[in-house]
């Protein structure tokens, strides 16, 4: 069967030339104050975006709760980042900082990140109180733990990002066109991101030669959030509704198809953000790869499947309006999770910072998130053919 063509107008929105370099990006999504101006955790207000660039200081845990429940920040690996700098915040202030990590980790079910920074910097606290002689000693040695481990999650998470990016473009064919949904880019990382960091890294090759980004309903992640990224990395890339995915690659118009993730299970099913399966589907169906870029720390082994996954829930307002202004009938009832699971089966590579899980199985991620022994430096890349 021949397959329609997309019209030369439709790729008139690329508005810059393909295969440019890309311009640094300066956006810091979060950042921590030391006393005396602080502590406090500064985001960049994701909900602003891209109209203004504004900055949410928040100075206590009530505060960044607030923030992360209303996507303020967001994201897998920077909800992490968020969970970690939390319970630092908790502890500078001698707060409850189980209570503080408790909280934090109940905002956003589904990103497994947010909840393993939080513990991570409680475990932190934990062990650093040992060492304590009195109250005043703890608090202040549970406080610089607490700091020193968030500290530590951000580094690796950008050294995380750059691995991810170095792996991914192996899969990434020439004159590549990548369709991608939601947001992977620095706003969600301490570095580039996941599956916009491969994008990043097409583009230096000079291997993308144009990025769909879909809009990413109801909230609009992608045409908000991504297309700003995309812009001012110089990208070539164009904003469709997601549902115009299915006559896109039925086009022949898509390569690849590359998502982040919240939650991998330890069959490999991902958790992403609603409409990710739908592609997943589409990709199958059409057979172009279904790749996901996700670090180790966003796969779960103590979920043994999907179904384990928690799918977020979100108010029916973000679904009856838009844009702050209602357009269902008052009253009107909404279906809105904020996720989906796809089924490993439909996944035809998992990219972490450690390799390629290929084919994507309880097996190979077993493989990939196993730690190597002491003193071997060099990554273990499991990459298996089907
Ligand atoms: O609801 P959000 O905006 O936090 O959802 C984010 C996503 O679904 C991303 O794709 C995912 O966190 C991966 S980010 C590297």
């Amino acid at each position: 069967m021949a397959r329609p063509t997309v019209p030369r107008s439709t790729r008139g929105s690329t508005h810059r030339p393909p295969l440019a370099h890309t311009q640094g990006m300066s956006t810091q999504a979060l950042r921590w104050i030391d006393p005396p101006a602080g502590p406090a955790v500064v985001l960049l207000d994701q909900t602003r975006l891209p109209a203004e660039e504004t900055y949410l200081t928040c100075t206590d845990v009530a505060t960044l709760d607030d923030a992360i429940r209303r996507l303020a920040v967001r994201g897998a690996p920077l909800l992490g980042l968020a969970g970690a700098f939390g319970v630092a915040l908790a502890a500078h202030r001698d707060e409850d900082v189980a209570a503080a990590a408790a909280t934090l980790t109940r905002s956003r079910p589904t990103a497994v990140n947010l909840g393993w920074g939080a513990a991570r910097a409680l475990a932190a606290c934990r062990r650093a109180q040992q060492h304590a002689a009195t109250p005043v000693d703890a608090q202040r040695l549970a406080a610089r733990a607490a700091l020193a481990e968030a500290r530590a999650i951000a580094a690796d998470d950008a050294e995380a990002s750059a691995a991810i990016a170095a792996h991914g473009l192996t899969l990434v064919p020439r004159a590549a066109r990548i369709l991608t949904h939601c947001n992977t880019g620095a706003l969600v990382s301490a570095g580039e991101g996941t599956a916009f960091a491969i994008i990043l890294a097409a583009h230096r090759a000079g291997r993308l030669a144009q990025l769909w980004v879909d809009e990413t309903r109801p909230l609009l992640q992608g045409a908000r959030l991504t297309a700003y990224e995309a812009g001012r990395a110089g990208l070539p890339y164009a904003v469709l509704p997601d549902a115009a995915a299915a006559s896109l690659l039925a086009a022949g118009q898509v390569d690849l198809v590359l998502t982040g993730a919240d939650r991998v299970a330890a069959d490999g099913s991902v958790a992403n953000k609603v409409g990710t399966y739908g592609l997943a589907v589409l990709a199958r169906h059409h057979q172009v790869p279904f790749v996901v870029a996700a670090p180790l720390s966003s796969i779960d082994f103590a979920a043994g499947d999907g179904a384990a996954i928690v799918v977020e829930h979100r108010p029916a307002a973000e679904v009856t309006s838009f844009a702050g202004f209602p357009v269902a009938p008052a009253g009107s009832d909404a279906y809105n999770p904020a996720f989906d699971v796809t089924p490993a089966a439909l996944v035809s590579v998992l990219v972490t910072e450690r390799g390629l899980a290929r084919p994507v199985n309880a097996g190979t991620l077993h493989l990939l998130g196993t730690p190597r022994a002491a003193g071997v430096a060099a990554p273990a890349i499991v990459s298996m053919e089907r």
